[in-house]
């Protein structure tokens, strides 16, 4: 091997690190010491596998816990090109009922320039309230159809149901979401305005 070719192979490597680096770089680090050993392979696996179509933030931001994972992760697995056995779903799912139990928000809506009621339109796209709820016809069916909620509901309700649905109807299904302040509030006047 002369002094060039030398050269050369010692760049395509440096770019192949980078490169390789900048597509994990989305997967944040998630301190799974503590995690049970079939969780701990889950974020081996969705590491790699959950990334492919969309960022990590996605699910990890994604409002489920517990159970509601199971219909998610399932969901992609049949996805096309997903590549994901049964095996590994259930690995995934036993990694994100683990994450979801304490974890943080990863990213803020961002919402600045909107009026609070475009701005908790957008929390409410974003936080996966559709995942459950229909509004003028779209969305899951799971929860409430809220197209009407601000006739029925007034602001202190909703924001003490949003801050925490189990402190008003502690066997509600609904995730706790831990919105903050921020995203609450405004997510507040949006329904408010459904009438
Ligand atoms: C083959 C591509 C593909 C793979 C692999 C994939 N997803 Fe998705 N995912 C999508 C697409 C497309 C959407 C948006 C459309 C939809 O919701 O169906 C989406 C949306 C989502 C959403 C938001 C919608 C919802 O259900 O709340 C979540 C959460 C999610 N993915 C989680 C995951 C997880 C967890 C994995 C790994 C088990 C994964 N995805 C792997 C394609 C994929
Ligand atoms: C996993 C499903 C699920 C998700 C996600 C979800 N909800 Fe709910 N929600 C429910 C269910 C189910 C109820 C009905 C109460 C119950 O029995 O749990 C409910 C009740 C409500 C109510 C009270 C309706 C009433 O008049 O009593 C409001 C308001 C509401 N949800 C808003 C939201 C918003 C806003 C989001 C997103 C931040 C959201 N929900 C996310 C399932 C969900």
């Amino acid at each position: 091997m002369n002094k060039h070719t030398f050269l050369i192979t010692i760049l395509i490597v440096c770019l192949l690190i980078s490169i390789n680096s900048y597509a994990q770089s989305d997967i944040p680090s998630v301190d799974i010491s503590n995690y049970p050993i079939e969780a701990k392979e889950g974020y081996k696996i969705f590491s790699q596998k959950c990334v492919k179509c969309h960022s990590a933030a996605k699910p990890l931001n994604a409002p489920y816990s517990g159970d509601a994972w199971k219909t998610s992760v399932y969901r992609m697995m049949r996805k096309e090109g997903s590549f994901i056995t049964q095996k590994e779903a259930d690995k995934i799912y036993a990694f994100l009922v683990q994450y979801s139990s304490n974890r943080k928000i990863v990213q803020a809506v961002e919402t600045k320039g909107l009026s609070p009621i475009e701005a908790g339109k957008k929390v409410y796209q974003q936080r996966g309230c559709a995942a459950c709820h229909v509004i003028s016809g779209v969305g899951g069916k799971v929860g409430t159809d809220l197209t009407t909620i601000g006739k029925t509901r007034d602001r202190e309700f909703l924001y003490k149901w949003l801050k925490n649905p189990q402190a008003v109807k502690p066997a509600s299904i609904m995730p706790n979401l831990n919105l903050p302040d921020k995203e609450l509030k405004p997510l507040v006047e949006y329904l408010v305005s459904l009438r």
